[in-house]
């Protein structure tokens, strides 16, 4: 497990105002980016992705928290603990978004803004990767876009969170 806590020094907005936090929380295997299968994934490592979440955060006030780990139980308790104190979650959950109901059921007990996100576009892959059981609780999924997707999930949570009144003007 690694990342836990603030990914970036931010906590206040541009006046002074509280930041909402963004979890962002990675799965097996993920921690394996740079080397694993590059020709899918590409070459960026994880902490490359997340500090581009950091840095699109900055931007639109966003304080980014990252969690990985190779193990359900701790994504699962990372999600339970933000329950209350984190605005939004961005989950890419590797292939744990194809099979993991307690995933799934912890997202759906969380109350704020969930994006699903996938370096790569699992509907193009092999048949098991097309069912995600996590979709049913997301707002929505970014795939297919590498490490874009990454500040794309950003500004998704932050147009979420401006629409539903929870931060922005
Ligand atoms: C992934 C897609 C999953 O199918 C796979 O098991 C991963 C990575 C992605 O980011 O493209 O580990 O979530």
């Amino acid at each position: 497990m690694s990342g836990v806590g603030p990914a970036t020094d931010a906590g206040a907005g541009p006046r002074g105002a509280p930041t909402a936090v963004v979890l962002i929380i990675s799965g097996p295997n993920l921690d394996r980016l740079g080397t694993r299968q590059p020709g899918i994934y590409g070459v960026a490592l994880l902490a490359d992705h997340v500090e581009a979440a950091v840095r699109t955060g900055r931007r639109l006030g966003l304080t980014v928290e990252h969690l990985q780990s190779n193990h359900e139980g701790d994504l699962i308790e990372a999600i339970h603990r933000a329950t209350g104190r984190c605005a939004a979650v961005v989950v890419n959950a590797g292939a744990l978004s194809h099979c993991s109901w307690s995933l799934h059921d912890a997202l759906a007990a969380f109350e704020g803004v969930v994006v699903e996100l996938h370096l790569s576009n699992p509907a193009a892959r092999e048949p098991w990767r097309h069912t995600s059981v996590l979709a049913a609780v997301a707002d929505g999924c970014i795939a297919g876009f590498g490490g874009l997707g990454y500040e794309l999930a950003m500004e998704a949570v932050a147009r979420l969170l401006t629409r539903s009144g929870k931060v922005g003007p």
